[in-house]
């Protein structure tokens, strides 16, 4: 048992030496490459969605018309609604999969999969520290909603983007430094969590 122990100990040690260790404070310089490309978006007809989340965000008293509707921090809570993806504050698993299935364009559904583990992944790290908190809900925010929704959006597209299908991932340098950089210092949920 000891024998096996120090020679998986060593192992890890070996494997770990092997690629390279980023200083975190130090993010790798990409010289203006656009990090957003690096895993293909899918093609995703959500229908009049868009324009009613744009309308809903426009709405709160919250809007600043200086940036777009799509990063408003509710603009996700809206989206899950509006999709079905999320029922009175709790998003469902499997309705987010039904939904990816019927919208996302036939050649992109090998990624649907993937989306859909990063959204158990997300949702199990986000409730374990809700469980931590003792609270079933994040505060609603001055911006007029729960950040519970913004959350898992951005922790979702950080996992996919680090578990992104071989076929939709663009194997160029600056995206493999920035998928190694993201895995050493941006672990689960990705995201910095409220503390209430
Ligand atoms: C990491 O980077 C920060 C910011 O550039 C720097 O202040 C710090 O000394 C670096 N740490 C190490 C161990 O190199």
């Amino acid at each position: 048992m000891r024998k096996y122990t120090i020679c998986c100990g060593f192992l890890l040690i070996f494997l770990d030496c092997s690629r390279a260790t980023f200083n975190c404070s130090a993010p790798p310089n990409f010289n203006n490459f656009d990090i957003n490309t690096c895993c293909r978006t899918p093609e995703l007809d959500m229908g009049d969605v868009p324009q009613k989340c744009h309308k809903y965000v426009s709405g709160l008293k919250s809007s600043n018309s200086k940036y777009p509707s799509y990063a408003h921090l509710c603009y996700p809570d809206c989206i899950y609604r509006e999709t079905g993806a999320m029922v009175n504050g709790k998003i469902k698993v499997d309705r987010v999969k039904q939904y990816l299935e019927e919208h996302v364009h036939r050649r992109d559904q090998d990624i649907v999969s993937h989306i859909v583990h990063s959204f158990e992944s997300c949702l199990t790290n986000v409730k374990g520290h809700m469980k931590s908190l003792n609270i079933e809900s994040y505060k609603v925010l001055p911006h007029g909603c729960s950040p519970f929704a913004g959350i898992i959006y951005s922790c979702v597209n950080a996992e996919t983007f680090l578990n992104c299908p071989a076929q939709m991932w663009k194997n160029e340098r600056p995206c493999n430094l920035a998928k190694q950089f993201a895995e050493q210092c941006n672990p689960l949920p990705h995201v910095p969590l409220p503390s209430s």
